[in-house]
């Protein structure tokens, strides 16, 4: 029933271009592909030169009357604007226009709801479904209910969304009370990890780059990997032992991606925030995207809004199995680049070199004789560091080592 209802809504794209640059059709592109994500078909595509947006209808006179007969033509049964349009704008062009108007905030709300699993995920995309919402009330009470069902209609779980407003503020003091109590569970777990001692790599990278599948390649977590954007939502953290022996914990990220509407950046700040905390970034990137340099430069973007800064950045040229030839592909913002495919293997070894030196370079080199009793000391070694040589001598053992500096204590 839902997948029928899904596949009806038949839209047409409607995107500005203020600038001189071929931005604008690359983020329609996109947004076509987010449409087919959430289940639509596109059957047209609007694109207007302008110095800027109408402020009353998005687009100007001309446009709407071009849309329109548009609609008519291909018996669409909506439109979709690739900017976020203001509760004006919307209501003027549901006026005008007389169709389902979504845009791309209503649209990726609308995948995360789809996607999110944790219980996290699930409040805080509803939470930014309803303040979108909530804000695009005030005068239009009616028509929101214009959305009828489909997209923009659903929350988390296939739950229909609230469409009363002081249900909407109950729900929504509700979902804050929720969130503040898995937010502190989230807290411990990242203190126990921290008291774990173990170093953190976070895999960053834009929609669709492969995250979750050299994920899965590492770790066999068994995430979803699909070719549709935003597969994976809420944070998958897996151990990994790497051939020093030493452990390490992999945490994938929700990916980015342009025009990121601001109430889900806000939403997943916390999420997003699992970048913050690690010891290395991880980003992987889809060399096989002709979109490829614009896509590195919203992921750095966006780790510089979330306050991530100064922490090594391995780049993972992945999809190296699509390309036929190697292309001189550069990452000035990174220390280390590899070449990999998360599909076929290709490279994954030399990856996790470059991921075990740079966390040497995170270490401090130790030469000690530890007395028998201490034994346990070079446990918390052969787990947290790198032991590289041991030798049971007459009074105590040698140990040669690569340890975090957050153990050194520990052991000295
Ligand atoms: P989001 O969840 O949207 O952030 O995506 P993601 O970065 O986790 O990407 P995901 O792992 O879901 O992969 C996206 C698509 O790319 C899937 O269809 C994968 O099978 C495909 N893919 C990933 N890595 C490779 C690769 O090395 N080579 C090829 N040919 N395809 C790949």
């Amino acid at each position: 029933m839902i997948e029928l209802e899904r596949e009806m809504e038949r839209v047409i794209l409607v995107g500005i271009s203020t600038q001189d640059n071929d931005d604008a059709e690359k983020s329609l592109e996109e947004l076509e592909e987010l449409a087919k994500t959430a289940g639509a078909v596109t059957v047209g595509k609007v694109l207007q030169r302008r110095e800027q947006m109408h402020p009353g209808t998005y687009v100007g006179k001309g446009k709407l009357t071009e849309i329109k007969d548009l609609l008519w033509e291909t018996e669409a049964t909506g439109i979709i604007c690739d900017d976020e349009l203001s509760p004006a704008q919307l209501g003027n062009l549901r006026d005008e226009l007389d169709t389902k108007i979504m845009d791309r905030t209503l649209l990726i709300l609308d995948i995360f709801a789809s996607r999110a699993s944790t219980s996290e995920g699930k409040i805080q995309v509803e939470l930014a479904q309803l303040k979108y919402r909530q804000s695009r009330l005030t005068g239009y009470g009616t028509s929101l209910s214009r959305l009828g069902g489909g997209i923009g209609t659903r929350g988390p779980g296939e739950k229909k969304l609230e469409m009363d407003r002081r249900l909407i503020k109950s729900r929504i003091a509700k979902l804050n009370r929720d969130l503040k109590e898995v937010k502190s569970h989230r807290e411990v777990t990242r203190e126990q990890r921290n008291r774990n001692h173990m170093p953190v790599v976070a895999i960053v990278g834009y929609t669709n780059a492969g995250k979750s599948t050299l994920l899965n390649l590492l770790t066999g977590a068994g995430i979803l990997a699909e070719d549709k954007l935003f597969a994976t939502l809420d944070p998958t953290t897996r151990g990994y032992r790497m051939e020093s022996g030493q452990e390490i914990l992999l945490t994938d990220t929700v990916g980015f991606i342009r025009k990121l509407p601001h109430h889900l950046v806000d939403a997943f700040r916390s999420t997003l925030e699992e970048a913050k905390y690690a010891d290395i970034i991880l980003h992987v990137v889809d060399v096989a995207n002709p979109q490829m340099d614009e896509q590195m430069y919203i992921v750095y973007e966006t780790l510089s809004m979330l306050g991530v800064q100064d922490k090594p950045i391995i780049t993972a040229f992945n999809k190296c199995d699509l390309m036929p030839e190697r292309m001189t592909v550069r990452d000035f913002k990174a220390d280390e680049t590899v070449f990999i495919s998360a599909k076929t293997g290709e490279g994954v070894t030399a990856l996790l070199e470059k991921i075990e030196s740079v966390l040497r370079g995170q270490k401090i080199a130790i030469e000690k004789l530890y007395p028998y009793k201490d034994a346990a000391k070079i446990q918390l070694i052969r787990r947290y560091g790198e032991l590289i040589e041991e030798e049971y001598l007459e009074d105590g053992i040698a140990v040669k080592a690569y340890v975090p500096a957050r153990i050194y204590e520990s052991i000295m």
